[in-house]
């Protein structure tokens, strides 16, 4: 009995596999490393302490996920195998619904053809739009969604819920994420991002550790305490242990559920960037500059639902996030070099 991990060799994907393993069960990683480098698996290996079977696999094709179900007895899939880039996926709507619908698409196609019925999916907080007041609650009415890759994961979660209706035994537990961030405490896997990154906190890492001149901080005008910026940071571990009890939840029970994962603690930029400068002693410097198109003042979870129905709640506070940020990009100054 294993639970396939698509995407399992990316940020929250390899993280969620230790923590799977750690939880007992054993995994079967998909990857078609779009978003990832193979250099990751031998680093999931070592903190699992077993052996794991990679695939390079392109969820669209049905020919590279039928040898999976074949070999395998797939009980579970934690569905993270998709583009994520938001900007990107401005420019390339045509491949972000291809790749994250049609892949999403034809993976439960085959999961039911081999009577698999249960799936953990990666959603976004994004999805709630800009006009839900926080903190976010599960049954608030979903947003207008600003940009294609939003739209997908809002796409996959009514796919979800039809395939639901459609088939009284599917259990589809969807996981809206708040803002990810963090690293395995041992520094040996963490967040590589392509390029320059978009998001706060690799942007800050790489600042500390010289690749980068200053953190431009987009906006100070936002009606906040300092006028930047409120996010809901989760330690990425923590995300992964939420997939662990969303897996738990789903083999117990049918119908779809949509779940907030976050800490319901918002921060602001700049309370990141003060954490960030006394977990490591290194000062971070900034520009501000004119907000960033897209970004709202506040992103906040209510994470009571997780808890009520997933008994989990995230246990890192920010100190540890930019601790356990700094380890990583520290032991890793160019990410998983191939
Ligand atoms: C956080 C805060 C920025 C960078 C994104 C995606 C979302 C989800 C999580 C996938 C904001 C500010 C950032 C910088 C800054 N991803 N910031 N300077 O935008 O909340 O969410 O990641 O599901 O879909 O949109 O995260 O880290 O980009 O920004 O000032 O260089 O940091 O304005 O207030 P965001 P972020």
């Amino acid at each position: 009995m294993a639970v396939l991990i698509t995407g399992g060799c990316g940020y929250i994907g390899s993280h969620t596999c230790v923590e799977m393993v750690k939880a007992g069960f054993d995994v079967v990683v998909a990857d078609n490393y779009h978003n990832a480098k193979s250099g990751v698996q031998q680093r999931i290996v070592a903190l699992a302490g077993k052996e794991i079977p990679f695939y390079t696999c392109d969820i669209r094709k049905e020919t590279d996920l039928i040898p999976i179900f074949e070999q395998h007895d797939i009980q579970a899939v934690v569905h993270f195998a998709g583009w994520k880039a938001v900007g990107e996926s401005t420019v390339l709507p045509l491949a972000y619904y291809d790749n994250n619908i049609s892949g999403t698409v034809t993976l439960c196609k085959v999961m039911q053809r081999f009577g698999c019925h249960r799936l953990v999916f990666s959603s976004s907080a994004t999805v709630y739009g800009e006009e839900n007041p926080a903190p976010l609650r599960e049954q608030m009415p979903v947003g207008k969604v600003a940009n294609p890759y939003a739209r997908t994961k809002l796409f996959n979660e009514q796919i979800l819920q039809d395939l639901c209706i459609a088939n009284e035994k599917f259990s589809a537990v969807i996981l809206r994420y708040f803002n990810p961030i963090g690293a395995h405490e041992s520094g040996t896997i963490g967040e590589d991002p392509n390029g320059i990154p978009n998001n706060l906190m690799p942007y800050i890492s790489q600042v500390a550790i010289g690749k980068l001149p200053y953190l431009q901080v987009f906006g100070d005008d936002y009606p906040t305490h300092d006028g930047t910026g409120i996010r809901d940071y989760i330690h990425v571990v923590d995300l992964a242990n939420g997939h662990v009890a969303a897996v738990k939840y789903a083999m117990a029970h049918c119908g779809a559920q949509i779940i907030n994962l976050g800490t319901g603690i918002g921060y602001s930029v700049l309370d990141v960037v003060t954490a960030f400068e006394k977990a490591t002693n290194i000062k971070i410097p900034y520009q501000v500059v004119p907000r960033r198109e897209g970004d709202v003042t506040i992103y906040l979870a209510d994470p009571t639902k997780a808890k009520e129905l997933l008994g989990w709640q995230a246990q890192y506070d920010l100190e540890t996030m930019c601790r356990d940020t700094w380890r990583w990009q520290q032991n890793n100054p160019n990410g998983y070099e191939e």
